[in-house]
């Protein structure tokens, strides 16, 4: 496989001035350019980039460590810290845990051994013991979405807590006073913080959150199916729900077409996360939009500034929360 000597040599330049031409970092002469191009084409050379970062102790890959890459909210995550990791010639190596810590112990490994030079982690549980091998390594470390409560790094995530309370207020508003929640894992910070919002939106409104209708520890479509179905359950059936997630929410709107429950005159639905075909289905679903896009986007800018300053510590960053935005659609209506 030709080297970048070997495309110097044929071009007549130096190895400086290929690296210059296929980087497009500086100036340099029509003329000079083509040779450059004809000796690459003529010796079917390929940079290597890991070869080349690694001269510098760099991999130019940054590790990601998500639980699903195939949840919508994941992939947009991923999108924009591919956006990020491109405009410093990074590529991004992407992991699904499904949430088994275990594999993320693993995935850890890989990371290391990949020499990924940076981290970007939504955990699976409360803690991950398996990242104080990152952290000992001095790579840096940051979180997105939510974190684990033994291991130091700044988080990029919304505010879980005022836009769950936000969107419970206007339920209250409508009339609602039997209302549901579809919780997600109390593992997950989002989970913990999303009830807290709940819980404080009924408390101020002086409503009792009725028995059985606030049901933890679900997670996926089908965790929203069984969840809603549980909660149809109780008698007197709750007028409104509000759901920890996406995936969820499109579980229980198939528990409540198969239960023949009507949305919303039979029941009002609102959900933490938008997605794209929400505003399609019928009736369009009321939800929580967080910019998943920008988190990715700003989780890539902390992790290059990390890289940029390795004089410095996790305690001198500190997190970065983004607005959510509560779209409010046909799901929901006042209690008939
Ligand atoms: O499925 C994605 C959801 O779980 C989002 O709400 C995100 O915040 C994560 O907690």
């Amino acid at each position: 496989m030709a080297s970048i000597r070997d495309v110097a040599a044929l071009a007549g330049v130096s190895t400086a001035t290929v690296a210059r031409v296929l980087r497009g970092t500086a100036p340099v002469s029509e003329a000079l350019a083509r040779r450059v191009k004809w000796a690459v084409s003529e010796l079917d050379y390929v940079p290597n980039a890991v070869a080349r970062g690694l001269s510098r102790g760099r991999s130019n890959l940054v590790g990601l460590l998500v639980p699903d890459i195939s949840n919508p909210f994941f992939a947009e995550v991923t999108r924009g810290l591919e956006e990020v990791a491109a405009q410093h010639d990074y590529h991004v190596l992407v992991s699904s845990s499904d949430l088994h810590a275990e594999r993320e112990s693993e995935l850890v490994r890989v990371f290391e051994s990949r020499t990924v030079d940076a981290v970007a982690f939504t955990p699976s549980a409360t803690t991950a013991p398996h990242l104080r091998r990152l952290r000992k390594a001095g790579v840096p470390l940051a979180f997105v979405d939510r974190r684990v409560t033994d291991v130091a790094a700044p988080t990029v995530r919304t505010d879980n807590k005022a836009a769950a309370h936000q969107a419970v207020r206007y339920l209250l508003e409508l009339g609602h006073r039997r209302i549901a929640m579809l919780g997600g894992p109390p593992a997950f910070a989002t989970a913990v913080e999303r009830l807290e919002g709940f819980t404080a939106a009924m408390r101020e409104a002086g409503v009792r959150v009725g028995k059985g209708l606030v049901r933890q520890g679900f997670l996926g479509i089908d965790g929203g199916y069984q969840a809603m179905a549980s909660v149809l359950d109780t008698r007197p059936r709750p007028t409104a729900v509000f759901s920890f997630n996406n995936l969820l929410a499109v579980g229980a709107l198939g528990a409540l077409r198969d239960r023949g429950v009507r949305v919303p005159e039979g029941i009002s639905l609102v959900t933490f996360d938008d997605m794209s075909l929400f505003p399609y289905v019928d009736p369009p679903i009321t939800a929580i939009a967080q910019p998943a896009y920008e988190m990715g986007v700003e989780t890539g800018r902390l992790l290059f500034a990390m890289l940029d300053r390795p004089d410095r510590t996790a305690e001198d960053y500190r997190d970065i929360v983004l607005p959510t935005d509560f779209r409010i659609r046909a799901s929901c209506a006042p209690p008939q």
